[in-house]
């Protein structure tokens, strides 16, 4: 006779495409039933989920962990606890950390770093730079993905050309992983900023004055001819513009292998918001006019964005408060807060339930191809799962977050919806509101369980053939230079 280790009893279990009473039956990290509870087997502990809903763990693909390198901002074991408490069970680290994570060997620096820490699980992005492509086939082994910035932003990462990036997409469409795409033009803001800054303007608002929605519009654009043409997988990050969407649109029905994501404050905030809270709010690409929101809603409903994710990007309250906006670290938490705000737009009619499990689970689990052992309640899959009480009502207080960086635009705001315990393959990590001990290292890499079958590779062949034929000893990168 089979005993559970835990059976989560009579809750609302949410897929991405129902809700049903059910209770869920765990053992050995894995989900082995969901059922009405006479059907369950006995089990080592149980839990009343009455009242509760019991949700996929959020998977935050876009997060900004710090570690190593800002040890005040932000580390892995501070930014789990914070995805913990935000009911997120997986997040993907960004590499702009010092050193970035461009080489196999920051990269295995940083898994030892995660692996130590991490009370959740964890993808690790590896930089596509200019500098980094040679590394590409090594660091594919042990990345969830790639993440190359089209514009600056923290970190001074530079930014490649458009010849280095089709080389770098040449060389990583073979590899099936996906490259995440800052995709705001660069050479158009720098060139803004300076006349900003030449016109004496060191206000909030000459931070988006000096990116307008073109910025992404062009690189969108350009991503996504140079994806077509290499067959190379990308994903569109912090959509934060109605323009954008258009070239996402059209590159999704030419068949492009290209997927989108939105943040909360790009939906939830709007340049209204910049009086209040200054410097606080800078963050790219920057919050926008509130006539953006709509549209971006409105692709999250027909699918054009896929996903939500959060940009969680902490930073010192200093550096988020200096008067020159130039001067302002760019960025702010987020980890914490995605579920319960957008659990009070579905308190509030906006959309379902499923539709949000849909974009913060089930859809980041299939992209990355983690689906179905992450991103769903069902037997064989791991138990990562965020249970909630979706009618407490209560107000964000940063200076009650996990993070290190207790400065967020949306301190005071009222919510309605808030995870009460999170398990991470089957565990407590947070129960109650608390964040359990002996959960430090409990957290695990995620590439391992990716199985991505290899992409249609588009003009790849014949550009392979060419490197091979111009330097037959040569590294690809510099026999193309
Ligand atoms: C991010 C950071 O602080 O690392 N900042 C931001 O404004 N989004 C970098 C990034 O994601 O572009
Ligand atoms: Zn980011």
């Amino acid at each position: 006779m089979i005993i559970a280790d835990l059976v989560i009893r009579s809750g609302k279990v949410v897929s991405s495409d129902s809700v049903i009473a059910a209770s869920v039956a765990i053992k050995d990290g894995l989900v082995i039933a969901v059922g009405d509870d006479s059907a369950m087997p006995q089990a080592t502990e149980t839990l009343d989920a009455r009242g509760l809903h019991v949700l996929p763990g959020a998977i935050d693909v876009h997060v900004h962990f710090r570690d190593p390198g800002y040890p005040h901002k932000e580390d892995f074991a501070s930014g789990t606890a914070a995805a913990a408490f935000g009911g997120v069970t997986t997040v993907f680290d960004m590499p702009n950390t010092i050193p970035p994570t461009g080489t196999p060997d920051a990269l295995a620096a940083k898994h030892r770093i995660a692996a130590e820490k991490a009370h959740v699980d964890f993808g690790l992005y590896g930089l596509l730079g200019e500098d980094t492509i040679e590394h590409v086939p090594e660091m594919a082994k042990s990345v969830i993905g790639f993440k190359l910035y089209m514009g600056n932003t923290f970190g001074k990462i530079p930014t490649p050309s458009t010849g280095g990036m089709l080389e770098a997409f040449e060389v990583v469409a073979p590899t099936g992983k996906r490259v995440s795409l800052h995709a705001e033009t660069n050479s158009i803001m720098e060139r803004r900023e300076t006349r900003m800054r030449q016109a004496g303007r060191i206000d909030p608002l000459a931070h988006i004055a000096s990116r307008p929605a073109v910025v992404a519009v062009e690189a969108v654009s350009r991503a996504a001819t140079l994806a077509e043409w290499t067959g190379a997988r990308i994903h569109i990050l912090h959509i934060s513009s109605a323009e954008e969407l258009r070239p996402l649109r059209e590159a999704k029905a030419r068949g492009v292998e290209i997927t989108g994501e939105t943040c909360p404050h790009y939906v939830l905030l709007s340049i209204e918001d910049y009086a209040r809270f200054a410097g606080v709010i800078r963050v790219n690409p920057p919050v926008r006019e509130a006539r953006n929101q709509q549209p971006i809603w409105n692709a999250l409903a027909d699918g054009t964005i896929d996903v939500i994710a959060t940009d969680h990007a902490p930073h010192s309250p200093e550096e988020k408060t200096r008067n020159d906006i130039w001067t302002v670290d760019c960025g702010f938490p987020g980890v914490e807060t995605q579920m319960p705000l957008m659990l009070t737009e579905v308190n509030a009619g906006r959309f379902n339930i499923s539709d949000y499990v849909r974009w913060s689970a089930a859809n980041p689990a299939k992209i990355w191809g983690l689906y179905p052992r992450k991103g769903v309640i069902a037997p064989g899959a791991e138990a990562d799962i965020a249970i909630v009480d979706l009618i407490r009502e209560w107000t964000i207080d940063d200076a009650k977050l996990q993070s290190l960086s207790k400065i967020t635009p949306f301190h005071r705001r009222r919510v309605k919806g808030m995870p009460i315990h999170t398990l991470v393959r089957g565990r407590f990590v947070m129960k109650d509101r608390t964040l359990l001990p002996g959960t430090r290292g409990w957290g695990r890499p995620v590439h391992a369980i990716q199985n991505l079958p290899a992409p249609h590779l588009r003009n790849i062949d014949q550009t392979m053939k060419m490197i091979v034929r111009v330097g037959e000893t040569v590294r690809p990168r510099e026999s193309v230079a």
